[in-house]
């Protein structure tokens, strides 16, 4: 069988396929054209759209990571290949540390004390207990599911939301339209966590933004298309008229790289990281691929992607 790397550290996934699969040919994306050709599967992050359309008996490609979005948007995705991407996989643990950062923020005020600090101002705020403090999850997906849940373990009554009706133990699960306002009306703050797809698109907008109560914050380690950037950059107002929202932790934007002249770069009550939130972790990772490249060559169901469906 012969397998095709593309990611950040293809070389160190070359090597662990290979020890693992030892009569696989496991080669990365930089191997000659000729060398590349023919292969069974794709194992891809990021991949150009060459190494897509090059292929001509492909099997089968896996994802390593979990939103298509990338790979689905991608010219030269050949049809009718089954595509099998990471669940979980030791993201949602990055996922949950990320949330809970982005949580931990605004709840003990550490937004307010580096304002403090940079004013020389000595001024505990008043600490409210974590039952008052509601944390929304939009996504009960593998990731979404587990962040929800490592929120709630971390003392926070959370609310999930999927589109489709889902039950997760000490979560209260919200689906549907009706069912994203009324959780919008109740939380603190909201984590971001679905997919990248056209029902997706601007899920949060203007209107959505208005149903937080005033003062919620936002954590968006998801999709930078789920987030509406102007609408919430109105919501965020400026130090001179705040507005309706206290502030966000971004990860993930419209435009990655966030463009320099983007005013999110620049907003006192906004923290951008560069999409950091969940690299994929080889070591919690490999056995999945292992198991989906296995399946797929004993001929046994997987869960493959949908493509019209997004995810
Ligand atoms: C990262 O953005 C991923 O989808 O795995």
């Amino acid at each position: 069988m012969k397998i095709v790397v593309h990611t950040d550290d293809a070389a160190q996934w070359q090597a662990a396929l290979s020890d693992a699969l030892p009569h696989a040919n496991v080669m990365t994306s930089d191997a000659p054209a000729d060398e590349r050709k023919n292969a069974d599967y794709l194992a891809v992050w990021k991949a150009p759209s060459h190494l897509l359309s090059e292929q001509t008996q492909l099997k089968g490609i896996i994802n390593l990571g979990a939103g298509v979005d990338y790979l689905l948007n991608t010219p030269g995705l050949p049809r009718n290949v089954p595509i099998v991407k990471l669940r979980d996989a030791g993201m949602g643990d990055s996922m949950a540390d990320y949330a809970l950062y982005g949580v931990l923020h605004f709840y003990r005020s550490m937004d307010r004390y580096a304002q403090q600090q940079h004013d020389a101002a000595w001024q505990p705020h008043r600490l409210v207990e974590k039952s008052q403090w509601p944390v929304g999850v939009l996504g009960l997906g593998a990731i979404g599911g587990f962040v929800a849940s490592a929120l709630q373990q971390a003392g926070f009554p959370v609310l999930g939301w999927s589109r489709s009706p889902k039950q997760i133990s000490g979560i209260r699960c919200f689906h549907g339209d009706d069912g994203l306002s009324d959780l919008l009306g109740q939380v603190q703050s909201l984590i971001t966590i679905l997919p990248d797809t056209n029902a997706t698109k601007h899920i949060i907008n203007a209107q959505r933004l208005a149903q937080l109560p005033k003062g919620a914050s936002i954590i968006n380690p998801g999709r930078g298309s789920l987030i509406d950037e102007q609408a919430l950059l109105n919501a965020l107002g400026s130090p001179d008229q705040p507005g309706h929202l206290r502030g966000a932790l971004l990860d993930v934007f419209h435009e990655e790289p966030l463009p320099a002249n983007n005013p999110l770069w620049q907003h006192p009550n906004v923290i951008v990281t560069p999409h950091m939130a969940a690299p994929t972790p080889l070591n919690a990772a490999i056995d999945q691929v292992i198991a989906y490249l296995q399946a797929f060559e004993a001929g046994e169901q997987v869960t493959t992607v949908d493509p019209d469906a997004g995810y």
